[in-house]
């Protein structure tokens, strides 16, 4: 069985990182890697590939920036020659991002069966083109993959047939579990000078909704400038949220650690050691739920309920009063968040062994 993995955008490789090892470990399944260059700054990109031990892609797309439409459109034209030249049995794509939806749509098309993981996550908020890519991917999909069973809920209530669903976990999760040893060894908080134990936060930011506008990103700059005054924020700044503050003047005031986006491993550390991690990631509620590290979740939904449910996550949005209140709660149980932290079913490290499994039977 020929398969083609897609990998396009950051969060992407962590999941792609996990299914290439168990596929080239079972016999009878061989693998071209396709990255399509929708991330391509070293950071973004090639870091993850060397620190995760991700081979060299086969083919790259080299596609790059552009707006949804443009960067869609060039990824299926990128993308079509290579199946033609390649036929392979089946493509497997990842996750919710541009590159997903571009591979899938060109794949059923050529009649190549089409398998998804991360399947069935639903935010129900068609405002985030994450959710437009999910659905349309899960709608043309011949296998679904799920990491939680509100996938597979999700999955039957919009008719998909049951043979085609399968629950196994997080991949994610997979990268994580085994990359937490590795992590420690990192010196990120050496180097910005966090490794005396005192309490610090974690803050990521890089949805539209939060980032593209000037009121709601000042907003909540603004209240990470009032938790600066309680504790060191460290605050990786991700390409789009770069180019977004470099217009906004008053950030010197108060010092938040802003830094450029950080490789894997550092960031497993940073996180790891936190004392709470504000984010607008759909991957870090996953991570510091396995971490029991708390997370406030800069939205007003989230495609992953049972971090939530089961983990260490809380839905704050993005008004700055709520943010700070939701801080102080945490901040003063943080040691107790970390104790009921559950682990959710199947994000035991193999769930990309159980794909494998599925796809050789
Ligand atoms: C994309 C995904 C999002 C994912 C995020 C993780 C879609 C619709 N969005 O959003 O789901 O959570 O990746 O990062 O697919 N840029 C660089 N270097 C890079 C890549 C991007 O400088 O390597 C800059 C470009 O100016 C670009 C901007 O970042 O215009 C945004 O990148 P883009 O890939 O369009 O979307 P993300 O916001 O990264």
């Amino acid at each position: 069985m020929k398969i083609i993995l897609v990998a396009g955008a950051r969060p992407n490789f962590m999941k792609i990182a996990p299914l290439m090892a168990a596929f080239q470990e079972k016999p009878g399944i061989q693998t071209v890697l396709v990255h399509t260059g929708q991330h391509y700054d070293q950071a973004m990109s090639e870091l993850f590939f060397r620190e995760l031990e991700i081979p060299e892609p086969e083919i790259n797309l080299g596609v790059g920036s552009a707006s949804h439409a443009v960067q869609t459109a060039e990824i299926m034209k990128a993308f079509e020659p290579v199946l033609l030249a390649e036929k392979p049995d089946a493509v497997l794509v990842v996750g919710d991002v541009n590159s997903t939806i571009a591979c899938g749509l060109v794949a059923v098309k050529l009649e190549v069966k089409l398998i998804h993981v991360e399947a069935g996550l639903r935010s129900f908020d068609q405002s985030m083109p994450e959710e437009i890519n999910r659905l349309l991917t899960d709608t043309i999909s011949d296998l679904l993959f799920c990491s939680e069973r509100s996938g597979v809920e999700n999955l039957r209530h919009e008719g998909v047939a049951e043979e085609k669903i399968h629950l196994v976990g997080n991949v994610m999760i997979d990268t994580l579990l085994k990359n937490r040893g590795k992590a420690e060894h990192s010196k990120i908080l050496d180097d910005l000078h966090l490794n005396d134990g005192r309490p610090y936060a974690v803050v990521t930011l890089h949805r539209p909704s939060n980032v593209d506008s000037p009121g709601q990103l000042r907003g909540i700059m603004a209240v990470l400038a009032e938790i600066a005054r309680e504790m060191p924020v460290v605050f990786p700044v991700h390409p789009r949220t770069r180019s977004r503050l470099d217009g906004y003047g008053n950030r010197g005031a108060v010092p938040l650690f802003l830094t450029d986006p950080l490789g894997y491993l550092d960031f497993l550390k940073l996180m790891a050691h936190a004392r709470v991690v504000l984010t607008d990631s759909g991957g870090i509620q996953e991570e510091t739920t396995i971490l029991g590290i708390p997370c406030l979740t800069l939205r007003d939904n989230t495609e992953r309920p049972i971090t939530v449910e089961m983990g260490t996550n809380r839905l704050v949005g993005a008004d700055p009063v709520r943010i700070l209140d939701s801080f102080h709660e945490v901040h003063s149980g943080a040691e107790r968040a970390k104790r009921i932290a559950r682990r959710p079913p199947l994000w035991d490290g193999r769930a990309a062994e159980r794909i494998a499994d599925i796809l050789r039977r």
